[in-house]
């Protein structure tokens, strides 16, 4: 059977914890999801949807306010079945980052002398409007009696996230390991955390088969099935994570090449960046194991250890002659996690390094870097 987004397989979390030390300045968590009895044949680089729910308290807060009970059943504007309010609100729709239609049919449910009041906040700009939520919307309006369907009628459909499988079916295939970091931002006076990362990490109840999940295969960040193949992966922050994947893999099939004296078959070069190496060493144990092994070489970039920052693209730099040599030797370069800043300056730093090799020509350095993307050795996952 196919799961999607539409119909997806309900599996459990097994087992959660915190990945970074409690004195961390963020939350990264290990989240384990049993998902035997779907069958999902998942590969290194697929990633997992997950259909998340909004916080049960919020939720409840919201059918407060609005003085419908959470069991009372409502059809589903889009899908037309039955479901309770506390099911619609909880799953099927969006309280977060509304739109304006919505705060207009608010608008329509509030007494005239009210109106100018709530109809001037919607003059404020986008970023005050999303970060405020329904609950905040509705005490804003002083709780109008709108009817709950005219309100779901305006909601956005509650979207799945996508989070990279962070272990390998050869280990395991009855359950599938996420790396996920847990956001959450203070505005307006509350704590709003990420809808979906909260989810997994704070929210759905241990061992209870209620988190809908599907597999996203994934288009274009395959790893080599020959392990001769010498591999570049990078990855700071939760981008480790189908490097992890990919590794328990290498290990599951026992291969231990690379050995031969300055070949780089086979081997495998990961560049890992976090905030503090006290705190953020995500899987510490798994990679000090490995680096044991003669295939495997790792160069950590702890960006807050030291009073000026050290990214994963400068130890690229730093180790720009080895790098060349490892590319030379056929290498493929794998990047994953942030897209807005990490992936951009990683590949401007690949530029540099590509550009110093051409005596300062950038004409040169792009065509290097357009070539080894044509031989699909320049692979992105980022988000
Ligand atoms: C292919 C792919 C792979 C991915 N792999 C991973 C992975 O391995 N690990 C991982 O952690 N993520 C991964 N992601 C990102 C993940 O899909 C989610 O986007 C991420 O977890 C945030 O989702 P969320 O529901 O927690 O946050 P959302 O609810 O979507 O919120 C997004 C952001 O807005 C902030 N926010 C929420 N409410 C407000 C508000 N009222 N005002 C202001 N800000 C607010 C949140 O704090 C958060 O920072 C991946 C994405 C893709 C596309
Ligand atoms: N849009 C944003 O402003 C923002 C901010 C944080 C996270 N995020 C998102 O949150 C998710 C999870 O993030 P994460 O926990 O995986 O970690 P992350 O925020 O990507 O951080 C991981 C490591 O990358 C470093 N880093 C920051 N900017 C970098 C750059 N330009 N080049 C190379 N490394 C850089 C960080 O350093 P420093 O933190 O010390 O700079 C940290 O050491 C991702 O989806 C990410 O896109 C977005």
């Amino acid at each position: 059977m196919t799961f999607h987004r539409l119909n997806p397989f309900f599996g459990h979390i097994e087992e959660r914890y915190p990945l970074t030390k409690p004195d961390s300045s963020k939350q990264t968590w290990h989240v384990r999801i049993n998902i035997s009895g779907s069958e999902l044949d998942f590969r290194v680089g697929d990633s997992i949807g997950i259909l998340p729910k909004n916080d049960p308290l919020i939720v409840a807060q919201i059918l407060e306010q609005l003085q419908v009970p959470a069991d009372k059943l409502f059809n589903d504007p889009r899908t037309k079945e039955q479901y309770s309010a506390f099911q619609l609100l909880s799953a099927r729709y969006t309280i977060t980052h509304l739109h304006k239609k919505v705060l207009l049919k608010i608008a329509e449910y509030i007494p005239a002398s009210l109106q100018p009041e709530f109809l001037a906040l919607l003059d404020k700009d986008e970023d005050w409007i999303r970060v405020h939520d329904l609950s905040d919307w509705l005490q804003f309006a002083q709780n109008p009696p709108i009817p709950f369907d005219a309100l779901l009628e305006t909601l956005t459909p509650m979207l799945p996230r996508l989070y990279s499988i962070a272990s390998s079916l050869l280990v395991d295939r009855e359950r599938l390991d996420l790396t996920v970091s847990r956001l959450s931002v203070e505005a307006a006076g509350k704590t709003r955390p990420g809808i979906c990362s909260n989810y997994l990490t704070q929210i759905a109840p241990l061992f209870d088969p209620e988190v809908g999940v599907y597999l996203q295969p994934t288009k274009h960040f395959h790893f080599p099935e020959d392990d001769l193949m010498p591999v570049i992966l990078i990855g700071p922050g939760t981008g480790i994570a189908p490097f992890r994947a990919y590794l328990q893999e290498r290990l599951a099939r026992g291969s231990n090449l690379g050995t031969r004296l300055g070949s780089h078959l086979g081997k495998v070069w990961l560049f890992f960046g976090e905030r503090h190496s006290a705190t953020d060493f995500l899987y510490e144990d798994f990679w000090n194991k490995l680096m044991q092994l003669p295939f495997f070489r790792m160069d950590v970039a702890f960006s807050r250890d030291r009073d000026h920052k050290v990214y994963v693209q400068h130890k690229m730099w730093e180790n720009r002659e080895e790098l060349l040599s490892w590319l030379d030797q056929g290498a493929r370069v794998y990047i994953c996690g942030d897209a807005q800043r990490m992936a951009r300056d990683v590949e401007a730093m690949l530029l540099a390094i590509f550009q110093e090799r051409f005596h300062g020509d950038m004409a040169l350095a792009k065509e290097a870097l357009k070539q080894l993307r044509k031989e699909g050795r320049y692979l992105r996952d980022v988000y």
